[in-house]
């Protein structure tokens, strides 16, 4: 897979070519959705269905993940599932050999979903928007950070999540298209290779995301995408 990458903002499907929002907008969506994102997810493990309506909406995110990640970071690697939610990714590491992972959420309820599954050595609560994450740099050989960047603010916390990662090691994440379009992200993950955080190694065209979702159905995709952090010290 080396060498076939992409960052680049695709077309957009339906039209518009960059679908490109004013910035002050883009800054209310972002709070909107950490705001929703903090209650929501909560609600919906309380409500005993957020692995049965992920299944529902036909979500491919954590399986294709731990299949990139697999050409990239070798199995008894040391794994931060950031973001972990109810642990579908940590499950689809675990089928894949991974046996070392540890996850990070900020719902508890969730978390408690993710400890049944039995696929993480250790789960902790972390509000990700509190930087820096409580951990050492170079704590990590791998990253996967899966259907959460919608959240956070992008150059931020991938910067952050690099930081946890030893030096060579691996940053996997997904972005939606639409808002990769829509916030610029390709441009912010070219400046975090610019300033040297790591380097570009993978990232797929759109791919499906939630294909069966009433809303996205196949319009709104996810881009997937495996940064590695320089051999030598990260600057920061
Ligand atoms: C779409 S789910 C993805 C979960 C998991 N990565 C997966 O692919 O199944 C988004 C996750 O982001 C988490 N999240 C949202 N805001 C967060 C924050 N500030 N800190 C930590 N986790 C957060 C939610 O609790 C939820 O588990």
């Amino acid at each position: 897979m080396d060498g076939d990458w992409t960052d680049h903002v695709t077309e957009d499907p339906r039209g518009s070519r960059h679908h490109r929002r004013d910035p002050r907008d883009l800054g209310q969506d972002l709070q909107d959705r950490q705001r929703r994102g903090r209650t929501r997810y909560d609600t919906f493990a309380e409500t005993g269905s957020f692995d049965e309506t992920f299944e529902q909406w036909g979500y491919v995110g954590p399986q294709t993940a731990a299949a990139i990640m697999l050409n990239y970071v070798p199995t008894d690697g040391r794994v931060l599932d950031a973001a972990c939610g109810s642990g579908l990714t940590g499950v689809a590491l675990a089928r894949l050999g991974y046996a070392v992972v540890e996850g990070i959420d900020i719902s508890a309820r969730l978390l408690e979903i993710a400890e049944t599954t039995g696929a993480y050595r250790r789960l902790r609560r972390v509000d990700m928007q509190s930087l820096p994450l409580p951990f050492d740099d170079d704590s990590f050989d791998a990253v996967s950070f899966i259907g959460a960047l919608t959240y956070f603010e992008t150059a931020d916390i991938l910067r952050e999540l690099s930081r946890v990662v030893r030096s060579g090691g691996h940053v996997v994440f997904s972005q939606r298209d639409d808002l990769m379009r829509e916030r610029d992200c390709g441009a912010q993950l070219r400046a975090l290779e610019d300033s040297g955080v790591w380097h570009r190694v993978y990232g797929t065209e759109p791919m499906p995301y939630l294909p069966r979702h009433p809303e996205y159905g196949t319009d709104i995709e996810a881009q997937y995408f495996v940064r590695s952090c320089p051999t030598g010290r990260c600057p920061r």
